[in-house]
């Protein structure tokens, strides 16, 4: 019997994907920074049994169409609005992502941010490396307290939960805004639910984790920096098109707000002579939440059990169900 084809989308460890290997012949793209091209993809994807796609490549209905053997399609990310699932339901293409096995990396990540704009350390580690520290200063390179500060935390999902513990080690006030209540949250890290624009009044640091979808694109925009206190810090680790940019660049050297810390943009990768990456008060980060080897391995292995899973007529691991 002819076996089923899996196209791989970027250079993973075929160590963790050996269960596809044992099952199926395995096609990947061998560039690990550089993205397989659309063309190819589309090439691919026609005969593909299974996808296994990074959250750069948009998997449309140009190519669902396209790919008729298609069965599955695996994204090596929790978020998956680079993904027509509604489409793909559509067409019994089965989507999986990998929820859970990265919160704790990516609230990682997320309160690093949150250090690093609010105590300068990016800033601070290049004044050494440039060797302009010339003697201590009792205002030098002074930044902002982050504990007993409060935080509000937009999206109140897992990761916004153990953002939420991590604030607690710092004795934060945590607020928080979802689509609904969240009450183990509220049980288990006290988080105090309020609307958006409370939410917005009241935190030292606003920290954004809501998913990308219609409702939630340029949720931030130059009505939500205009509420918020002229001395916060806004955090993005969710996805960039959930803030209109350009408001931000305006908001912050307007004094609006703080500073930022974003590791999404609407545009990825950004480049450096972006406005937003040349302010001193921002942080930019290539989009790493979930960067640590550990977790990313655990993805690669969670997409390969999925996509093995589909194939072999079992119930996926971590299927998306549209809510
Ligand atoms: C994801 O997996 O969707 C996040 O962006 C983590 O970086």
């Amino acid at each position: 019997m002819k076996k089923p084809y899996i196209f791989v989308t970027r250079k993973c460890s075929e160590y963790q994907l050996k269960p596809l290997y044992d099952i199926a012949d395995v096609d990947m793209w061998p560039e690990e920074e550089v993205p397989c091209p659309r063309e190819l993809l589309i090439e691919k994807a026609k005969k593909a049994d299974a996808l296994l796609t990074m959250l750069s490549d948009s998997i449309d209905q140009e190519i669902l169409d396209l790919a008729t053997n298609l069965k599955v399609v695996a994204n090596l990310a929790v978020g998956f609005d680079n993904i027509d699932i509604k489409y793909a339901n559509e067409k019994e293409i089965v989507v999986c992502n990998t929820p859970d096995i990265l919160t704790d990396t990516t609230a990682d990540l997320t309160f690093g941010l949150v250090l690093s704009v609010a105590r300068r350390l990016m800033e601070a580690a290049d004044y050494v490396k440039n060797n302009q520290w010339k003697s201590w200063g009792p205002l030098l390179l002074a930044g902002h307290d982050v504990h007993h500060k409060t935080i509000g935390i937009v999206g109140m999902g897992k990761i916004g939960q153990a953002v939420a513990k991590r604030a607690i080690g710092f004795e934060m006030n945590i607020l928080y805004h979802n689509r609904t209540r969240n009450h183990e949250a509220e049980e288990m890290v006290g988080a105090s639910y309020c609307s958006l624009d409370q939410l917005l009044k009241e935190s030292d640091f606003v920290v954004c984790l809501t998913p990308l979808t219609n409702e939630t694109k340029q949720l931030f925009n130059m009505k939500s920096f205009k509420i918020m206190k002229k001395t916060a810090i806004f955090i993005n680790a969710s996805r960039g098109a959930v803030v209109n940019e350009d408001d931000l660049y305006q908001a912050l050297i307007n004094k609006e707000i703080a500073g930022a810390g974003l590791d999404v943009f609407t545009q990825e990768p950004i480049q450096a002579d972006h406005p937003l990456v040349g302010l001193h008060n921002v942080v930019a980060l290539p989009h790493i939440g979930s960067a640590s080897m550990e977790t990313r391995f655990s993805m690669m292995h969670l997409c390969a059990s999925n996509i093995t899973a589909v194939l072999t007529g079992n119930k996926p691991l971590t299927k998306v169900e549209l809510k």
